[in-house]
């Protein structure tokens, strides 16, 4: 397997520069915000990110006060709004706001000549309480300046409040947000696991819910960690085809050793992945906004509340013997808690615990005339309930339970010059209180990939990516559950060359989100070599103006195209 980011060969010259400055994005659904409320904007930050290699960009906060009390908003947004010129790789980057990571994203390799450009918002309401008051606010972006890269990203971010109102009411939050994080002060709060990543928390002896959320990526030896082979294989692949550890890769949370809940990661690839150029202008689904995970952490308060310090850890595991990973993946996390009205301390009982510490794995494989087969699967069932009483007097049954499953096949053929990837993560995580949702998480994301030289001096190649983001979730009972239905294809050509590598490719897209507040948006857009092809969107969030992405040569009106926008499974939860 090419690990793009790990060669200096793996540049992208520039194609065919157009006339205007490529405007990047990811697909996703604009943000869910009042627009027609009052709005106050400050500038957080501006930073040209050249040699930013651990000099992350550190400012203070101060939240406005012309849109009404601190901590009484609609909503927030950051606009993150980034320039560059030049060759560059993609760079994961992180924002850490009272340090909490609040969301991660990452950036597109720069064009030379016009450059590129993007703007993504992010909508940060569910952090309410951590802006409510000043803090600090840490944007880490490493970035390299050496001989073949000069891609500088030039960086603003700002944060837009909305304010309150009849019509628009402040957003539920939480009493208290704690962070699961480094708690570093000079850079962002992401902590690097394999060794595991622990941090001692002691929670407020009232505290009656608790919902955590997880950020997790793979990078290094990790970064195509669903291409990683199987040990026992390994051997019978030529050297440097790909890493061990096998494919399978769990993000777990762990309270005072004990298993609280598990994650079956979704592979994002980022904009050096594979064929730089089918990325351009559309990245991979979840580049710029990293999807993150869910665990109702309710049916542990009964241990939590006693007032001590409780071990909180969050680690990557494997499906091989040691369940050992390689580096490496960042991870960070944060506890949402909802206190009691009462002072009086919460008591209870945990009454059902089985939470298997490793999901049950089987790792099969052929190898026969040069070619390799390989097959892990793995599955995980989790089931915790417990009984709750607050010191107000009101009773919770929390129920939390996790069904996962997960396949992942490997064909190498032609001395592994042949590369072919099936896998399928596949969940369903439910939890109730008194029978009521609280977390929920119906997820199904599969990955194919056909990559394959097409010479054994392996300086070109092809590669296929058929992958998709099939998500109905409530990350828990603050935020408005929804449904995305995502599938991206791309295919293209690559080719290294001395006098400048050469890449092309085409990316299409279906999207389709639809919320439990009625939202809906749908979208469906297409490039090829740069250009888009075909942009059509619908919706009760469809922008009303033009979309904004250079090269558009082909725009659909918007109402002509999804008058009313069918969206399966939308009310799932
Ligand atoms: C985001 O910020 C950029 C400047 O950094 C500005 O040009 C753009 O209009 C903003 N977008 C939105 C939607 O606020
Ligand atoms: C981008 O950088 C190149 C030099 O590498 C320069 O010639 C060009 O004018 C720059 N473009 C813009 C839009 O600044
Ligand atoms: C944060 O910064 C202060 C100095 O401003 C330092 O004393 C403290 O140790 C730092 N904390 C961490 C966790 O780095
Ligand atoms: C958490 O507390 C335990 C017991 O007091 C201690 O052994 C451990 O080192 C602490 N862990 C961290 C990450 O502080
Ligand atoms: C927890 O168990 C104890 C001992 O059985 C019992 O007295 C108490 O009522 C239980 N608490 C709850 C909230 O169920
Ligand atoms: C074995 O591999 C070689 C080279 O890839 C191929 O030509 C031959 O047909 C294969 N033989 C069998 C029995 O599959
Ligand atoms: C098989 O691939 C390896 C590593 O890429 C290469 O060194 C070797 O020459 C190839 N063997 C054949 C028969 O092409
Ligand atoms: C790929 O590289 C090989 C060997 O360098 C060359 O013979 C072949 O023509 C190239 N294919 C394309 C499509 O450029
Ligand atoms: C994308 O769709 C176009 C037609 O709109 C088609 O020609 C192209 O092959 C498709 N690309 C992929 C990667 O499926
Ligand atoms: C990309 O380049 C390859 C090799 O030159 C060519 O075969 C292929 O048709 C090109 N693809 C597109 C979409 O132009």
């Amino acid at each position: 397997m090419l690990r793009l980011c790990l060669l200096a060969v793996c540049f992208l010259r520039i194609y065919a520069a157009g006339a205007a400055v490529l405007r990047d994005f990811q697909v996703a659904q604009p943000a869910t915000v009042p627009h027609d409320a009052k709005q106050c904007t400050i500038k957080v930050l501006q930073r040209d990110f050249a040699f930013s290699f651990g000099s992350a960009e550190v400012v203070e906060l101060t939240p406005p006060i012309d849109c009404g009390p601190l901590g009484s908003w609609a909503a927030i947004t950051l606009n993150l709004t980034v320039t560059s010129n030049g060759t560059q790789f993609d760079r994961l980057a992180h924002f850490t706001f009272q340090n909490v990571e609040i969301w991660r994203t990452s950036t597109p390799e720069p064009t030379r000549g016009d450059g590129i450009i993007w703007t993504y918002i992010k909508d940060v309401s569910q952090y309410m309480p951590l802006f409510a008051k000043p803090g600090t606010f840490i944007f880490q972006l490493d970035n390299l300046i050496q001989p073949g890269l000069d891609g500088i990203y030039s960086t603003t971010v700002h944060a837009t409040f909305y304010a309150s109102s009849n019509r628009h009411p402040a957003a539920k939050k939480a009493d208290l947000i704690i962070p699961l994080s480094t708690l570093a002060n000079n850079t962002g709060n992401e902590a690097s696991v394999p060794p595991s990543f622990s941090r001692n928390v002691t929670l407020p002896t009232n505290t009656l819910q608790v919902y955590a959320e997880l950020f997790a990526s793979g990078n290094g030896q990790e970064e195509f960690w669903y291409f990683n082979a199987a040990n026992a294989f390994l051997p019978s692949l030529p050297a440097g085809t790909t890493f061990g550890q096998g494919p399978f890769r769990e993000v777990r949370l762990l309270i005072d050793g004990k298993l609280a809940g598990v994650v079956l990661p979704y592979p994002v690839v980022f904009t050096g992945g594979f064929i730089p150029s089918f990325w351009r202008p559309i990245t991979s689904y979840g580049a710029m906004d990293l999807p993150t995970y869910f665990v109702d952490v309710t049916p542990f308060v009964p241990l939590l509340v006693d007032g001590n310090p409780h071990q909180f850890t969050i680690d990557v595991v494997s499906a091989e013997a040691d369940h050992t990973i390689l580096q490496n993946w960042y991870v960070s996390g944060l506890l949402q808690v909802i206190t009691d009205s009462s002072p009086e301390p919460t008591s209870g009982n945990i009454t059902v615990y089985d939470a298997p510490l490793f999901a049950q794995a089987t790792n099969t494989g052929t190898v026969r005339n040069g070619s390799v087969d390989i097959t892990v699967t793995a599955s995980h069932k989790l089931h915790v309930e417990a009984s709750i009483l607050s010191g107000s007097g009101k009773s919770i049954h929390a129920v939390w339970t996790q069904e996962l499953s997960y396949s992942n096949h490997q064909t190498y053929t032609e001395n592994a010059t042949v590369q072919v990837l099936r896998q399928t993560a596949t969940g369903r995580t439910y939890a109730t209180h008194n029978g009521v949702p609280s977390v929920a998480d119906v997820f199904s994301y599969p990955l194919n990939v056909d990559f394959a030289y097409l010479a054994q001096d392996q300086r070109n190649w092809t590669t296929r990516i058929d992958h998709s983001y099939e998500r109905a979730v409530l990350p828990n009972p603050l935020i408005v559950g929804s449904t995305i239905k995502e599938r991206q294809i791309t295919d293209g050509f690559y080719q290294l060359a001395t006098g400048g590598n050469f890449g092309n490719g085409t990316s299409n897209n279906t999207f389709a989100y639809a919320d439990i507040a009625g939202n809906t948006y749908a979208r469906e857009v297409n490039a090829a070599l740069n250009i888009i092809t075909l942009d059509r969107e619908g919706g009760s969030l469809a922008r009303t103006g033009p979309t904004g992405e250079s090269g558009s040569i082909f725009q659909v009106p918007l109402d002509s195209v999804y008058g009313a926008v069918r969206l399966p499974g939308g009310q799932n939860l």
